[in-house]
């Protein structure tokens, strides 16, 4: 036998002012699945993540729900740690940017960075607002197109003919967050000379760290040459102050990758097993993979190994990047509600579906996955209830009918049994190179044999005929055996599944090695259905309640742009508007008439509303703040009269209510002063 393998594992850090989407779980569940893979092989595997707390987005967020950062993060925190945990994403800690290990060694990597003379600082001059009194990154500025004319378009590129130009090349800029238009201003910036490692980046790239995709795309950016970096950002800026420098902090970006070593070394701390410097050291023997998304490929391949190199530190073995994820063929949409959120899926349907699905369609490349909701529900109940659990509860109530739940010694179908044993290898591969999708095509083509084998045994029909109850124990218990089979080879996929099997089949913990051997003269537990088909009237209601979280993020004022794997923060944060667009919302004084809680939605009301010469249903996703709905009944509020009518699982929603606050039961439902009317148009 080998020496276990020491390996630390991370997935990208998730962005801490939104929540996870089922785009984001492809990643974390790529990864927990390898991780469990290799730690049910046998090796020393760690799994670590954190979120990324820093950078203005989060620090304008938390401004604009009148929280400090240090708040918003840490609500975040508790709401991704429990999606991933009720997901099975397993890792070994879960930590924060923003921590102490992390400043310390934010630090020491910057400074051992700039003592070997590898930072650079000049002025430079960006936009400024001057209501904000902040610089403003690109994405918070917005103007006309240089190129084609559109209006509105952010400060880098040009979503209607995509053209890319500098800011400072947008007509008629304007701060996205204040309104105002931005002056031109000078400041001393920081820079990691990222050229100085040209010629390490070179070899490292071509050495068998990236797939070949990968590695390509970097070829080209090396070829064309290598920018310095720029790392630091003026204050106001949530993250940490540079060392020597007052009024200067690292960008994002910056102490991200830092906070993988910092959730190593945090969870170090309490792992005294665990040693920081024998996986960080230049000299490490262990292996370190970072998991990716394609969207930042460059700080991963180009910026981290660099980092790393100067400041004295082990490179990564391999950076593993994955494809965007798909739904029914199209990017995710809020509309078509396949804009789903991790919490969205499961407060209707089990992770294991999802994790099984995704294993089926992930292959070691960097191609997008799709999620087709009906090919979902499909290829799971098929796969897994039809052909997988099907064994065993083809099975189970013979040997508990016939032998008291003892499974009797010997094989009924050594061939079998063989094959399977010699498929170990193959899936073993598959899995170690993430090839998911080819180990999920090997495990069920091992079932579909042992399903046809049992077949052929029919021994529901030996069990009707004198003398045959021998027989029936033996294709039964070969069933069985067949089924833990798969079971092992299964379980990083699907760890709940196996923890119920191994409670049926009576066992310890399985590992990956026990495939070799078969249980003989066991006793067996009692029987429960392992897994149950996908109704897709649930996904159905998954889908309508994302259409409800829209709603809801619509009445909320707090965010509800879409976060993190490279989107853009598209909330405009009150960009100017001309008075065309806001005459033309029909603005009206409305009487709630009833208020009433909506059977099957967590979040909404149902409102029936008065506006004089007629009356609007409208959902409204304000139920956390009114508990008791009838109490609204009779009072005046506002509402946009003439918003498209939107066609719900409940309903057809017509308009929209007006309200302030953060969310939760912070809502304040606006009202008009005594005297108004129902029906009145406000101006
Ligand atoms: O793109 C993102 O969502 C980033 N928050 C990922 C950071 S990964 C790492 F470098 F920290
Ligand atoms: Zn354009």
């Amino acid at each position: 036998m080998s020496e276990p393998r020491q390996i630390l594992v991370t997935s990208a850090l998730p962005y801490a002012n939104g929540s996870i989407h089922l785009g984001h779980m492809v990643e974390y569940v790529q990864t927990d699945m390898w991780v469990r893979f290799q730690k049910h092989r046998g090796n020393q595997c760690i799994y670590v993540c954190a979120d990324d707390a820093h950078g203005s987005a989060i620090m304008l967020r938390a401004e604009k729900e009148g929280i400090t950062p240090e708040q918003l993060i840490a609500n975040v925190q508790l709401e991704h740690s429990s999606d991933f945990a009720d997901f099975l994403v397993d890792f070994d800690n879960f930590h924060s940017t923003h921590a102490e290990e992390n400043r310390e060694l934010s630090t020491q990597i910057y400074l051992r960075l700039r003592d070997a003379g590898h930072i650079a600082n000049r002025a430079i001059t960006q936009y400024f607002d001057p209501e904000k009194q902040m610089f403003l990154a690109d994405r918070f500025i917005k103007g006309t197109c240089p190129k084609c004319g559109t209006e509105d378009q952010y400060g880098d590129n040009c979503e209607k003919c995509g053209a890319t130009y500098a800011p400072t090349d947008l007509k008629d800029p304007k701060s996205a967050i204040s309104g105002a238009t931005p002056v031109l201003k000078e400041s001393q910036h920081f820079f990691f000379k990222l050229p100085d490692f040209q010629a390490m980046l070179q070899g490292w790239t071509r050495s068998g760290t990236l797939q070949d995709a990968v590695a390509n795309k970097i070829a080209e950016w090396l070829d064309s040459g290598l920018q310095e970096w720029d790392i630091s950002r003026d204050a106001p800026y949530f993250g940490f102050e540079i060392p020597d420098e007052p009024g200067k902090y690292f960008y994002v970006w910056l102490d991200a990758p830092i906070g993988y070593m910092a959730s190593f070394k945090n969870l170090c701390a309490r792992r005294p097993d665990l040693d920081f410097d024998a996986f960080w050291n230049k000299d490490s023997t262990a292996e370190l993979y970072h998991f990716i998304g394609k969207d930042i490929v460059n700080f991963h391949a180009l910026f981290w190994p660099a980092m790393l190199e100067g400041a004295g530190y082990r490179k990564p073995t391999g950076i593993n990047v994955h494809g965007y994820l798909t739904v029914n063929g199209q990017k995710m949409s809020k509309s078509r509600g396949t804009f789903i959120k991790a919490r969205t899926y499961l407060d209707h349907l089990s992770p294991e579906y999802l994790r099984y699905y995704y294993a089926s369609k992930l292959g070691k490349g960097v191609d997008d996955l799709d999620l087709n909701l009906d090919d979902f529900v499909q290829k799971v109940n098929s796969d897994l209830v039809g052909k997988v659990v099907n064994i065993a509860s083809r099975c189970a109530g013979f040997i508990h009918k016939g032998n008291a739940g003892v499974l009797v010694a010997g094989d009924a179908a050594p061939e079998l049994t063989e094959a399977f044993r010699a498929a170990a290898p193959s899936i073993a591969d598959a899995y170690e190179g993430r090839d998911f999708a080819r180990a999920m095509r090997e495990i069920m083509a091992l079932a579909d044999r042992a399903n046809a084998w049992i077949a052929d045994k029919a021994p529901w029909a030996l069990a009707k005929q004198e003398g045959k109850q021998d027989e029936v124990q033996a294709v039964c218990a070969a069933g069985i055996n067949l089924f833990r089979q798969l079971i092992i080879f299964l379980k990083p996929v699907l760890p709940l599944l196996a923890a119920d099997a191994e409670a049926f089949l009576n066992v310890a913990p399985l590992t990956w090695n026990d495939h070799a051997s078969l249980l003989a003269n066991h006793q067996l537990n009692a029987f429960k259905p392992l897994m149950t088909r996908i109704d897709p009237v649930k996904v159905q209601a998954m889908t309508d309640a994302s259409k409800e979280d829209l709603a809801a993020s619509q009445t909320d004022t707090g965010s509800a742009a879409p976060q993190g794997n490279g989107e853009l923060v598209k909330d405009p944060l009150s960009p100017e508007i001309e008075f065309d667009t806001f005459a033309a919302v029909d603005l009206r004084v409305a009487l709630i008439v009833k208020a009433e809680a909506v059977e099957g939605a967590d979040k909404l009301l149902r409102l029936t509303l008065d506006i004089g010469d007629e009356q609007r249903n409208v959902f409204s996703g304000i139920k956390s703040a009114y508990p008791n709905p009838a109490e609204l009944e009779g009072r005046l509020t506002m509402m946009i009269a003439n918003l498209k009518p939107r066609k719900m699982r409940f309903g057809l929603s017509e308009g929209m209510v007006m309200a302030a606050g953060p969310g939760g039961e912070e809502i304040y439902l606006l009202s008009p002063d005594s005297g108004a009317k129902p029906g009145q148009r406000i101006k």
